[in-house]
């Protein structure tokens, strides 16, 4: 496959840039161009943020999954697609041609068809990173369902909210999941969560671990029975539905500052241009090469770069069921060696953890196959960054520090993999199509460079959201009302004197915590949930692993006999209502919080605290009770 659209030099970059702002509809038509379209489409973009109401390629018709495994077949049939490396090195691995994968999407969207599913409705994906789960995600994809993958790490509670707020009719799970050295059934997980769940009418269930799992009558099916039915057809094709551009492709479930996660949808059209034209430019993906990105299909980051992204370029993207320090920390090291990858997209987090094993894991690793690195999630320290380039990439690889998030469905803010200057702590440059804009808290343009503001986007882009699930107001609102006619991405963000962007966290009151996303007032929730909680409050602080921890002030109803057991309750209470990734890594108990007057918790005092800025906390004095702060400085942990 060629990319026409792949930016190739310094002045190509620029003369892009110019040309996506000067006529953003024509930039965009040509990138579109290079897709297969059932039909053309009558407009390019409609917009205003105001709604807001965007619309992108009106009139197209297309199937994601044509551009992702049927117009790969003539050429591509027989390179792989995915390559599995499981969680064990001493179990085997897969490679699934793209011929493979084309058959087997179509086998498994004949099983959801056979079960009832239709265009339109929504089905929950919870399952370990195996390749059926791509194949489920595709199939879903083929006939015009939309799926919602939840993590493998979230509880029942969470799948629950997610599968009643989408009201999902059908959940594909598998008996279990290996990570490490950990085995997660998630079929009785899915069991807890579907007590409270009346709109899924079936469950199918792949076998990985072989977990003991009950299988209730007329609801749970077996993956592999449903797919020898479908074999007893004699496996007839799979015609690809027929969407509109702004049809939903998928939602996923992400934290904001307020209330539960919110379902952010992507459309077909505008998600499946943008998804490939990142990936093919960020990462300069040549064809042949092997790409390995260590995310979760749970997250964005695996929907759009180890599925969609790739896929759509004709790529070979490799899919990693494990965890980097299983069996041991040079885990990611050797699977670069066996397989020659080319391109490692990872996450700050782990690099900073496998730092602090050393060179060991990494020495005697043939790297050499390494051209281009990237890192994603939060923002990355010139330590670990350095670390990644001179250790990993021996100095010769570019990184790409990406920035982007859910809401934009592909990268926004990014170097290009040696065409574009790179800055160890910046994601320096915007892609072309991206119109990147710093504003004070008044909404008013800080302009200049050598300045500090509050990160929005003022054009649209094909990969943007278009409305949270079910609620269109919540969309409004989160992104849209904060300023007039800019979407607002809740990141701060500072602008050098050369102009390159550094992300400098959230300014909301969402946690980044090893690069997954959660919102204080979820986990303050369910830390409230716990009996003999009165009311916590809950702020992040600097974390060397995992870049941000999760500090909580709790005050209970009595004080406790044994408050080390009352804080592991906590943690017990809190994996069961979101999951073992929201449980605080401190708890401090309290006998009050700082108060406004108007009964406001100074949020502002509380992260200083647990920062450890303790000489520097601003104003108390319109402090409802400021004794109370003398207190929570004392007890801090
Ligand atoms: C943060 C992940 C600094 C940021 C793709 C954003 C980053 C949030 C970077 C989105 C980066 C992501 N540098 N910060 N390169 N990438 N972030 O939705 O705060 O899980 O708003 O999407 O992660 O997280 P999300």
């Amino acid at each position: 496959m060629a990319y026409p659209y792949q930016i190739k030099s310094l002045e190509e970059y620029q003369e892009n840039y110019k040309q996506s702002v000067m006529d953003p509809e024509g930039f965009w038509a040509n990138v579109a161009d290079h897709f297969y379209w059932r039909r053309k489409w009558d407009k390019v973009l409609e917009w205003n943020f105001k709604d807001p109401d965007v619309k992108w390629f009106t009139g197209g018709k297309l199937n994601i999954t044509e551009n992702c495994l049927d117009r790969h077949l003539g050429t591509l049939g027989n390179r792989p697609a995915i390559i599995w490396e499981p969680n064990d090195p001493e179990e085997r691995h897969r490679v699934i041609t793209y011929r493979d994968l084309y058959n087997k999407v179509c086998q498994f969207a004949n099983v959801l068809k056979n079960n009832g599913v239709k265009k339109g409705d929504r089905i929950c994906i919870y399952m370990g990173m195996i390749p059926e789960l791509a194949i489920a995600v595709l199939a879903c994809a083929r006939i015009g369902a939309i799926h919602s993958v939840v993590f493998g790490g979230f509880s029942a509670q969470s799948i629950a909210d997610r599968i009643q707020d989408a009201q999902a009719s059908l959940v594909i799970t598998c008996d279990g999941a290996f990570r490490g050295n950990k085995d997660i059934p998630l079929k009785s997980v899915i069991d807890d969560a579907l007590m409270g769940c009346p709109s899924v009418k079936k469950v199918i269930v792949c076998t990985r671990t072989r977990t003991p799992v009950s299988m209730i009558k007329g609801r749970d099916l077996w993956w592999e029975d449903e797919i020898k039915q479908v074999e007893t057809m004699g496996n007839p094709p799979c015609s690809a539905e027929e969407m509109d551009a702004e049809d939903m492709l998928f939602i996923l479930y992400t934290s904001g500052s307020t209330g539960k996660p919110k379902g952010v949808v992507h459309t077909c059209g505008g998600y499946m241009v943008y998804a490939n034209y990142t990936f093919v430019n960020t990462f300069q993906y040549q064809p042949g090469e092997v790409y390995f990105c260590t995310a979760d299909v749970g997250w964005i980051t695996g929907h759009s770069y180890i599925i969609y992204g790739p896929l759509s370029a004709g790529a070979t993207t490799l899919m990693f069921e494990g965890v980097p320090t299983y069996p041991d920390a040079g885990r990611l090291w050797s699977i670069v060696d066996k397989y020659r990858v080319n391109i490692l997209y990872t996450a700050p987090t782990a690099i900073r953890s496998l730092m602090g094993y050393g060179l060991g894991p990494v020495n005697h690793k043939d790297l050499s196959s390494l051209k281009k690195l990237g890192s994603v999630g939060e923002p990355i320290n010139e330590e670990a960054w350095h670390w990644f380039k001179d250790h990993i990439g021996k100095g010769r690889c570019p990184i790409v520090d990406t920035w982007w998030q859910t809401e934009t469905g592909g990268i926004m803010i990014t170097p290009i993999a040696g065409v574009t200057k790179e800055k160890p702590g910046y994601a320096t440059l915007p892609l072309p199509g991206i119109q990147p804009i710093l504003v004070d808290e008044n909404g008013k343009e800080v302009t200049g460079n050598n300045v500090n503001g509050n990160l929005c986007i003022k054009f649209p882009w094909p990969g943007m959201l278009r409305t949270t699930y079910g609620d269109h107001e919540r969309c409004r609102t989160t992104y849209f009302a904060t300023y007039e006619n800019l979407y607002f991405t809740g990141d701060g963000c500072l602008r050098d004197e050369d102009g390159y962007y550094r992300i400098t966290g959230r300014v909301d009151d969402v946690l980044n915590v090893s690069g997954h996303r959660i919102g204080t007032a979820e986990v303050e929730n369910a830390i409230n949930m716990h009996a003999g909680v009165v009311e916590s409050a809950v702020v992040g602080y600097p974390h060397d692993i995992k870049g941000q921890g999760i500090y909580a002030y709790v005050i209970t109803e009595r004080q406790t006999h044994d408050p080390e057991l009352t804080k592991k309750d906590i943690l017990q209470t809190v994996s069961r209502i979101i999951g073992p990734i929201a449980k605080p890594d401190k708890i401090q108990f309290v006998s009050g919080l700082p108060k406004t007057r108007s009964g406001k918790i100074m949020r502002r005092i509380l992260r200083k605290i647990a920062e450890g800025e303790l000489d520097n906390l601003g104003d108390t004095s319109t402090l409802l009770d400021p004794v109370v702060v003398d207190e929570i400085k004392k007890g801090r942990l």
